[in-house]
């Protein structure tokens, strides 16, 4: 066979990515993983849509069948969003042996145990690395960079769109809804926004670092959730008088095996580092007890830095596919989940 044969699910601000860098990147593929990577199939909605990229005869498809069960496609890449309809396409895919790269936190979050589950008992990868924070490889880290310490507190920006829009509103003097809708030009925020300025987007996001770097089952019902939708141009006014910075933290701690996870909108004193991480870039600190403080930085949302982690989670496939190695993803939690009880969770950042 003359390399692998990938299928994907949508072709919009990641699909798109995600082909230029197939393209653009043959050669180090190649030197990578030693074969060709070859685009199969791409299932749309609209098939004579005008794509931000070269488009093959005979690529686009309105079926997934063609892109989840056609027996020459070795991998299916998820980068069409939605969650019932889509599991159905994954467990298609995995039943019919294809390993899957995903860069869904909606459906990660919601029916990542069950699909990593499926995908080990058909000896598949099932990888997720751009659901959270899109180009920063901070899956893997916590997944094997710091695998062998215990994770005891992450915090961070998680959500690129309100980042960009608190970055403009309190530095530009922008308009919330203008600047929302620069975010949706320039692709950062979700098909439906509500999820990125409600924080239940950063709220998935907390929920799978989470469920990594605790080794537990933790669930969005179990994250409390605040948005930025009510923040006003002069709350923002205000907390630059006090020498303030709001940003939407998400904060998961682990306190004698007990939990608490949490996404709002925060003051930061003007000094903390993450008081300095504009636009839609995001940043997440991670505790382990051996290791202490490591920080992660990069562009959480757009284009071609997400596109970078859905390859890079096809190499590892492709290297696994080398070895023989595939469907070894560890998803069975360590640790019984005991979240911490209101009166005792500590609001300090
Ligand atoms: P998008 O620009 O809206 O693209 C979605 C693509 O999927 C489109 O090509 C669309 O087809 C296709 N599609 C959607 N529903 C479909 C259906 N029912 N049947 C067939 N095709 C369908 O979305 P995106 O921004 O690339 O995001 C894709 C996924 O990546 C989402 O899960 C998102 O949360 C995640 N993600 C996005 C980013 C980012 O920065 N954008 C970062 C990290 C993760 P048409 O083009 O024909 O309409
Ligand atoms: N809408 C998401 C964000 C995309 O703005 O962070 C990246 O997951």
């Amino acid at each position: 066979k003359q390399g692998i044969n990938v299928g994907l699910l949508g072709l919009g601000t990641v699909g798109t990515g995600v082909i230029s860098i197939i393209k653009q990147h043959q050669q180090e593929l190649k030197h990578q993983v030693g074969c060709a990577v070859n685009v199969a199939k791409v299932l749309v909605r609209d098939t004579d849509k005008k794509r931000g990229v070269e488009v093959e005869e005979n690529w686009l498809t309105t079926d997934p069948a063609e892109v989840c069960c056609d027996p020459e496609i070795d991998v299916v890449i998820e980068v069409m969003g939605g969650v019932e309809d889509t599991k159905e396409h994954l467990a298609n895919a995995l039943k019919n042996k294809k390993h899957v790269v995903t860069a869904n936190k909606d459906l990660m979050a919601l029916y990542g145990a069950e699909l990593l589950h499926l995908a080990s008992e058909n000896g598949c990868d099932l990888f997720y690395e751009a659901s959270v924070a899109g180009g920063i490889p901070i899956l893997r880290s916590l997944a094997d960079g710091l695998a062998a310490d215990r994770i005891t507190k992450m915090m961070g920006i998680v959500n690129g769109t309100t980042n960009y829009i608190l970055t403009k509103m309190s530095q530009e003097g922008s308009q919330y809804l203008d600047v929302l809708a620069q975010a949706q030009e320039l692709g950062f925020a979700e098909s439906d926004p509500t999820s990125d300025v409600e924080g239940l987007d950063a709220a998935r996001k907390m929920a799978i670092l989470s469920t990594l770097g605790f080794s537990m089952d933790v669930s969005l019902d179990d994250v409390s959730v605040k948005g930025i939708s009510q923040v006003t141009d002069r709350d923002l006014h205000y907390c630059e008088q006090l020498g303030y910075t709001m940003k939407l933290i998400g904060i998961a701690k682990r306190d004698d095996d007990r939990i608490e996870v949490s996404v709002g909108p925060t003051l930061l004193p003007n000094d903390h580092p993450l008081a300095a991480v504009n636009n839609e870039y995001n940043a997440v600190y991670v505790y382990g007890e051996a290791v202490g403080e490591t920080m992660f930085y990069g562009p959480g949302a757009g284009s071609l830095p997400t596109a970078t982690a859905v390859v890079s989670d096809l190499v590892t496939v492709m290297k696994n596919m080398r070895l023989g190695v595939n469907g070894h993803t560890v998803h069975a939690p360590l640790h019984e989940k005991v979240l911490k009880e209101d009166k005792e969770i500590d609001s300090k950042y």
